[in-house]
């Protein structure tokens, strides 16, 4: 009864979608029964050792539930991409696939964006006078650190800007360093810890008071709000001298030139669509009207047939390709663009 359902409602969308149904979904190809959704939702409970109350039924049957909607809103993602372009990105089972989509927006996309000005480029930079390189990575210039783990805790928006600072104070000559997290998340005044927050503030906060950030052996995440903990003036530490923050919508070149001047550049997203990404370049199912989840752009490639931006994400390397993602350049995908901002030190 449930294979039938499912096919129904395989036939609905796909009749929402393309008009038509019979050359999209046809019967053949779709093999979800409920044997094989309960083989597959024990295999992500392996995968990702989830160990459920035995005695909690209720929630062994909801995450069941969660986990077959998953399955589906799978095949609908990746049955619209693979017709249209190349290296298109993927979707699929991940740590997140138990989670409903609410659940999933309420830990994991708690970044606020800010409105900021429209980039203009003789005001605030260089204008493009140069070829910029086809490609073009700070991994390269062993700026990056590896992926981090934000956990259940709704800190992208500190660990976008951390990853900044640690990338720009290499840029500057300085020692690649892991810098604290949980400094940010419990001294943020002005930020939900936590429960959210926004890199522009988070920038403002840290451009004015001057604080320092130290090293994350010093001050180690916890993925829990914590009292702020401060250190003597004379502490080890970076400081920020600057920031900028823009629009660059429709201006993503310029945002590519930038990206090589100032340093990785931490970005607010609308990634509702992420929850199930596994890799390839996201050229669809990512709009840009509801920014809510910061990441690091740390790079471009515009060698192949999709130019891409090289997204670094703080959902660990289990999530979508090692932990990164590529998105689509020149379309402002999942609103990349719109809120754009740089840290100097
Ligand atoms: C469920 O689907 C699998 C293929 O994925 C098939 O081998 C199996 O026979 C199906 N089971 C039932 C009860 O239809
Ligand atoms: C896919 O890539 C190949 C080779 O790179 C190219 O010839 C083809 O036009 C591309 N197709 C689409 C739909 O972009
Ligand atoms: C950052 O702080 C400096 C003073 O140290 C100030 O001149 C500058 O305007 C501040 N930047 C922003 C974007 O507020
Ligand atoms: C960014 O700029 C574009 C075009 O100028 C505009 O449509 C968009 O609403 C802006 N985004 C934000 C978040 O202000």
């Amino acid at each position: 009864m449930a294979g039938v359902r499912n096919l129904m409602l395989f036939s609905v969308i796909g009749q929402l979608i393309f008009g038509c149904c019979n050359t999209v979904f046809s019967a053949t190809k779709i093999h979800i029964n409920s044997t094989d959704e309960i083989e597959k939702f024990e295999l992500f409970n392996h995968q990702f050792r989830r160990n459920y109350d035995v005695n909690n039924q209720q929630e062994y049957y909801q995450r069941k539930i969660n986990f077959e909607s998953s399955i589906r809103r799978h095949v609908y993602l990746n049955s619209v991409s693979k017709h249209l372009t190349n290296h298109s990105a993927k979707y699929g089972v991940n740590q997140f696939s138990d989670l409903s989509p609410e659940q999933f927006r309420e830990t994991y996309l708690t970044a606020q964006a800010k409105v900021v000005p429209k980039y203009t480029p003789l005001k605030h930079g260089n204008s493009l006078k140069r070829n910029l390189p086809t490609k073009f990575d700070w991994r390269d210039k062993g700026a990056v650190n590896p992926i981090q783990n934000q956990e259940a805790c709704g800190g992208c928006w500190a660990f976008s800007i951390v990853g900044a600072v640690e990338s720009v104070h290499v840029k500057n000559g300085g020692a690649l360093k892991q810098l604290s997290v949980q400094q940010v998340i419990d001294c943020s005044y002005n930020n939900h810890g936590c429960n959210g927050g926004s890199t522009v503030t988070a920038l403002d906060w840290l451009n004015k008071t001057k604080e320092k950030l130290v090293s994350q052996s010093e001050y180690p995440f916890k993925a829990k709000n914590g009292m702020c903990h401060y250190f003597a003036p004379s502490h080890d530490g970076i400081s920020v001298k600057n920031y900028q923050a823009h629009n660059f919508s429709g201006q993503e070149k310029e945002m590519m030139a930038r990206l090589i001047e100032w340093g990785p550049l931490a970005v607010i997203v609308d990634a509702v669509s992420w929850q199930d990404y596994l890799g390839g370049i996201i050229q669809h199912h990512c709009s840009s009207h509801n920014p809510n989840h910061a990441v690091l752009v740390i790079g471009y490639d515009t060698t192949g047939d999709v130019p891409y931006w090289i997204v670094r994400n703080s959902w660990g390397t289990s999530w979508g390709d090692e932990g990164y993602a590529y998105i689509k350049i020149g379309a402002n995908m999942c609103g990349i663009a719109d809120s754009v901002t740089a840290v100097f030190l």
